[in-house]
This record gives C-alpha cells, sequence and structure tokens, in this order.
C-alpha cells in the first residue's frame, strides 16, 4: 500500500514514487519477507556505475531473520538515531569498494555510485510500500570492528527499511519535524543552463548601456 504521508509537491510533474519517498522515524512491526528485500537489493544493482565496477556493498540485518547483525549495526549508530530508529525491522549499511577491479586504481566514484544504489533501491521499496531512512550518524570504523570489514571496503552510510508506521509512537519533537513541510530548492538554484550563473554585475549581456 502506497505511503501518502507528507508527499513531496515538486515544482513541476515527477514520477508519483519520487513524491511519495521519504524518510520516516517510525515503523510498523511488520517484518519485510526475504523476497521484498531481495527485489529491494536486485534494484539497487541495477543502478549505473563507474566502469560498471558496481562498487556496492550491503550488510544487512533484520530483526526478524538475523538478530545479531541487527543489534550490531544499532549499536554502530550515533545516539541521536538509536533513539528513533529502534522500530525498523531492518537495518542495513552500505559500504564501497575504494578500488577498481580491473586495475586496482582508486574508484573516485564509488561512493557516488553507492549513493546511486541506494537511491534506487528507496524507489523500489516505495513501489513495495516500503520507505527507507538514510543515516550518516554512525561510527564507521565502529562498523568495521563490528563486521571485520577489510581494507578497500568504507562504509558510506545506514539506513533503514521498513513499513512506515504512526507517527504517535514518536515524542512530540520528531513528530512535528516529520510532518514538517518537505520544501526542495528551486530549480533556478541548482541547474545551470549554459554554463555558471555569474553575478548580474559581472555579465555583459545585462549590463546597463
Ligand atoms: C547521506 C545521508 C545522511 C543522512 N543522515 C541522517 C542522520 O544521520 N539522521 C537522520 O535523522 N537523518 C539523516 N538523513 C535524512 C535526511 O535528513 C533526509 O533525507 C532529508 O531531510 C530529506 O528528507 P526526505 O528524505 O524525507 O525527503 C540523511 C540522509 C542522507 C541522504
Amino acid at each position: 500500500m502506497s505511503d501518502l504521508t507528507n508527499v513531496l509537491t515538486p515544482e513541476h510533474p515527477i514520477l508519483p514514487h519520487l513524491t511519495q519517498r521519504r524518510s520516516p522515524r517510525a515503523y510498523t512491526a511488520q517484518p519485510v519477507s526475504a523476497e521484498a528485500l531481495q527485489q529491494l537489493f536486485t534494484a539497487a544493482g541495477s543502478a549505473a556505475s563507474c566502469f560498471g565496477e558496481q562498487p556496492w556493498r550491503f550488510i544487512v540485518g533484520s530483526k526478524a531473520t538475523s538478530p545479531e547483525a541487527y543489534q550490531k549495526i544499532l549499536g554502530t549508530l550515533a545516539e541521536f538515531n538509536q533513539a528513533w530508529v529502534k522500530s525498523a525491522p531492518v537495518l542495513a549499511i552500505a559500504l564501497a569498494k575504494t578500488t577498481f577491479s580491473h586495475d586496482s586504481n582508486p574508484n573516485a566514484w564509488a561512493t557516488h555510485d553507492v549513493g546511486q544504489a541506494v537511491a534506487t533501491l528507496a524507489v523500489q521499496g516505495v513501489e513495495l510500500g516500503l520507505q527507507i531512512h538514510q543515516m550518516a550518524g554512525f561510527s564507521q570504523e565502529g562498523a568495521r570492528t563490528a563486521f571485520s570489514i577489510p581494507a578497500g571496503y568504507n562504509p558510506v552510510s545506514v539506513f533503514t527499511i521498513g513499513y512506515p508506521g504512526d507517527l504517535d509512537q514518536l515524542p512530540e519533537a520528531l513528530r512535528e519535524r516529520e510532518m514538517l513541510p518537505r520544501v526542495r530548492k528551486p530549480l533556478a538554484e541548482f541547474m545551470f543552463e549554459g554554463g555558471w550563473p555569474q553575478p548580474a554585475e559581472e555579465r555583459y549581456d545585462q549590463a546597463p548601456v
């Protein structure tokens, strides 16, 4: 079932899945089936990547089927994330392989490509009624130690996976934050057709004659 909470109102029409994707802090107790997880991570794996390297890796911890891993991922999170994250039935760490496999050179685009994979997973999630919430607030070293992650792989982010739940289960401050209008920069602030925008006084085509 679609999650229609706090849907984004875009400046121009876009896919409904993109407007419905959001980062919830409250989840129902409903477990995420193995099949749904397979669909989500298959979607992640469909993303484009530099040299087709597919540098993404994911460690998944499910309350229902891999509770030890779930607890270990939870333990890597900053306190402010631990405070709300516990209702999520699944936690995952996104990691990047930092070198290219074909020549062992550093892959400067690895983190970019992991981001693309997670973004793709998030959109697939909307189709399945699932939402994710990505977090930078975690300890990379903690994750490395907890899972014996070898050199050459960097933990990039942690994210929840689950069915969005009742906002009433959140403390008031978080509940309010959850319903704040979802504001996005206007296109004019980040899409520069024709080149980098110049200050008006330096633009010969706008100078007074
Ligand atoms: C890389 C990344 C790191 C984030 N880190 C955190 C975090 O540590 N804690 C948190 O509550 N939200 C975190 N967020 C969620 C953002 O705050 C959220 O995506 C943003 O406010 C936009 O909201 P929306 O995803 O609902 O559109 C993170 C998001 C991304 C993409």
